[in-house]
C-alpha cells in the first residue's frame, strides 16, 4: 500500500511537494468518467507538461488502479434523466481494493438524487425548500403547500423542470407525467417554489474550499437559471457567507468537487438548490488564476491530509 507525507506544519502543501510525494510513493491520481468532457480534459491537462491528474473509464480504472491510487469519481447523470451513468458499482470496488476515492459512490448519488440531497440537507439543518417525492400511481400524494416545482428526481440541465403556482393544478400535472419514462423509473420531486429573482449563485466547492463562482442570470422570460436554457454567466465573487454555505453543503452529501447552486432567498441570505456532483467549469469561476488548477491542487490536498506517510509510519498511532 502506497502513503505519502501529510504536511507536518499546518500548512497546505504546493504542487511540487504533492508532486514529489506521489511520485516518491508511487501513488497514481485519476478522474474516472466515461466521456472527457471539457472540464474533465483540462482538468487532466493541468499543469501542461506533467498533469498531476490523468483520466481513467471506470473499466479502465478498474483495471490499473491500486490500493493507495486515488480516484475522482466524475460519473454523470444519463441523458434519459433516469440515473446515474453506469459504474457506481466500480467506484465502490476500487475503495473495497483500498483505492482512496474523492466524489465516492455514495457521494455521487447524495448529489444526482435529488431525493436524497433533500433528506441529506434536512438532516444537516442546512437550508433547502421542502422537498417531497411522488411516485408513479400514488393515489394521494403528499406535496409542499404553495407554488411548487415538479422535477425528476435524477435531473439535469432544466429538462423537465415545471413551475406550478396554482397548487390544485397539482395533481394534474401529476397524472401527466404517467407517461414520462424517466417518471415511470425513478419518480419525480414536488418542491417548494423558491421565489425566483432572476438569478442564481453557483460555488465550486474542492476539498473543504470554495474556489469558484458564477452568477447566471436567467434570459428575458424564463424563470429558470440553467445555461442550458439560455443563461448567462457572469464572473462572480462569491460572498462569505455563501462560500461558508456551500462548504457545509458539500460536507453534508460527502462531495469532494461539487457545485453548489444558491438561490437567493428574498431576504438577503441563500437556500441551497442543489448539488451538482459532476459541476463542468469554465475560466469564468475563478476571477484570479485558473480554476482548474486549484481544482486539481485542492484535491490533491484534500488526499494528502488523510494519508499517513509510508516514510513516518512509526509515529502515526496505531496507523
Ligand atoms: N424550488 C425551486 N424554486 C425556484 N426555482 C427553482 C426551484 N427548482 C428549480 N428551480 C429553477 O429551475 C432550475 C433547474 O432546477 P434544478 O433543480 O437545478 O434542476 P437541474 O438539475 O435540471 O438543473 C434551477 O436552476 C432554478 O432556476
Ligand atoms: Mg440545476
Amino acid at each position: 500500500v502506497a502513503f505519502w507525507v501529510t504536511p507536518g506544519n499546518g500548512r497546505a502543501p504546493g504542487l511540487a511537494k504533492i508532486r514529489r510525494e506521489c511520485v516518491n510513493a508511487g501513488v497514481r491520481l485519476a478522474l474516472v468518467a466515461h466521456r472527457l468532457t471539457s472540464t474533465n480534459a483540462a482538468l487532466t491537462a493541468w499543469p501542461a507538461r506533467e498533469p498531476l491528474w490523468s483520466w481513467l473509464t471506470p473499466e479502465a480504472a478498474l483495471a490499473t488502479l491500486v490500493a493507495g491510487d486515488v480516484a475522482l469519481g466524475r460519473l454523470d447523470v444519463l441523458p434519459t434523466l433516469d440515473g446515474v451513468d453506469d459504474g457506481l458499482w466500480a467506484l465502490g470496488e476500487l475503495e473495497a481494493r483500498g483505492v482512496q476515492l474523492l466524489n465516492g459512490a455514495s457521494a455521487l448519488l447524495a448529489c444526482h438524487d435529488k431525493h436524497l440531497t433533500a433528506r441529506l440537507l434536512e438532516h444537516a439543518g442546512l437550508p433547502h425548500p421542502k422537498t417531497s417525492m411522488v411516485t408513479p400511481g400514488e393515489l394521494a400524494p403528499h406535496v409542499p403547500s404553495g407554488a411548487v416545482v415538479v422535477k425528476p428526481r435524477f435531473g439535469s440541465w432544466g429538462q423537465g423542470v415545471v413551475r406550478c403556482d396554482d397548487p390544485s393544478a397539482v395533481p394534474d400535472l401529476l397524472a401527466a407525467l404517467e407517461d414520462a419514462p424517466w417518471f415511470r423509473s425513478s419518480g419525480a420531486l414536488v418542491q417548494q417554489l423558491v421565489p425566483p429573482l432572476g438569478y442564481d449563485l453557483r460555488v465550486v466547492v474542492a476539498g473543504e474550499r470554495a474556489i469558484g463562482a458564477i452568477t447566471r442570470v436567467s434570459p428575458p422570460g424564463e424563470w429558470r437559471t440553467n445555461v442550458a436554457l439560455g443563461a448567462r454567466r457572469v464572473a462572480t465573487e462569491a460572498p462569505l457567507d455563501a462560500r461558508e454555505l456551500a462548504v457545509r453543503a458539500a460536507k453534508a452529501v460527502g462531495a469532494d468537487l461539487v457545485g453548489v447552486d444558491l438561490l437567493p432567498d428574498g431576504s438577503g441570505g441563500w437556500t441551497i438548490l442543489e448539488l451538482n456532483g459532476a459541476v463542468e467549469l469554465t475560466r469564468a469561476y475563478a476571477r484570479s488564476g485558473d480554476v482548474f488548477a486549484l481544482a486539481a491542487t485542492e484535491l490533491a490536498r484534500a488526499v494528502t491530509q488523510d494519508v499517513p506517510a509510508r516514510g513516518s509510519l512509526a509515529a502515526v498511532p496505531s496507523a
